[in-house]
């Protein structure tokens, strides 16, 4: 199972994507998480990512794509992923397209979380305040927030026109929401 998991920041990408990841028995691939990882190791990558991150604003394309190469060549995606946080403009979802089609893997799926945003906002705040993520303070917020809305958003569409979006509610519990993706990729297995 190959599967996009798209969404606003604060929509639920990386907790559902967890739950994902032990359900399928395929890799959780974050692109933040890598980053994250990057930044913490202080590799060249990670000095060169660290303000933009902070800022909310987002890392290169060619950086992005260099790393996310380098990840597919581990032979755990083989049997699939589920892929959070990338593409996040058309020129990633463009990259991604011909990445996938040069390794003989089309994308299965893209799902969307649709969330309101003062509900973003309000899951952002808690989690600010809990583990103190350095783009979690308003101002980079609100630039993520925008950035998703001008740069992200067409993504979706993207995915709508190839005929592999499917969009859930991503209002509810974790289970709920979590019950919401299998039904619409597995309908035959769901849990709970
Ligand atoms: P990234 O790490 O991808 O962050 P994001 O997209 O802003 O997403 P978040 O991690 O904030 O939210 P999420 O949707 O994963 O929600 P979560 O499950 O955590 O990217 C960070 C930065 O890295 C970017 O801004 C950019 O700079 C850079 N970057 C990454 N990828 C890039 C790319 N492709 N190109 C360029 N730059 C890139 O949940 C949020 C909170 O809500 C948690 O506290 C959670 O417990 C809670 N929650 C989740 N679900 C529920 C629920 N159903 N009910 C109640 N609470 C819930």
């Amino acid at each position: 199972m190959r599967l996009v998991l798209l969404g606003a920041p604060g929509s639920g990408k990386g907790t559902q994507a967890a739950r994902l990841e032990t359900h399928l028995q395929v890799p959780h691939i974050s692109t933040g998480d890598l980053l994250r990882a990057e930044v913490a190791a202080g590799s060249r990558l990670g000095l060169e990512a660290k303000e933009v991150m902070a800022r909310g604003e987002l890392v290169s394309d060619a950086i992005l794509l260099g790393m996310l190469e380098d990840r597919f060549s581990r032979p755990d995606t083989a049997k699939g992923f589920i892929l959070d946080g990338y593409p996040r403009n058309l020129a990633q979802a463009d990259a991604l397209d011909a990445l996938m089609h040069r390794l003989g893997q089309p994308m299965d799926y893209a799902v969307q979380l649709e969330v309101p945003q003062e509900l973003l906002v309000e899951r952002i705040a808690g989690r600010a305040k809990a583990e103190g993520r350095a783009d979690d303070a308003p101002e980079a917020v609100r630039t993520r927030l925008q950035v998703y809305d001008s740069q992200t958003a067409p993504v979706i569409e993207f995915y709508r026109q190839h005929g592999q979006l499917t969009v859930i509610d991503g209002v509810g519990s974790l289970d709920e929401v979590f019950n919401r993706i299998i039904e619409a990729i597995a309908p035959s297995n769901p849990v709970g």
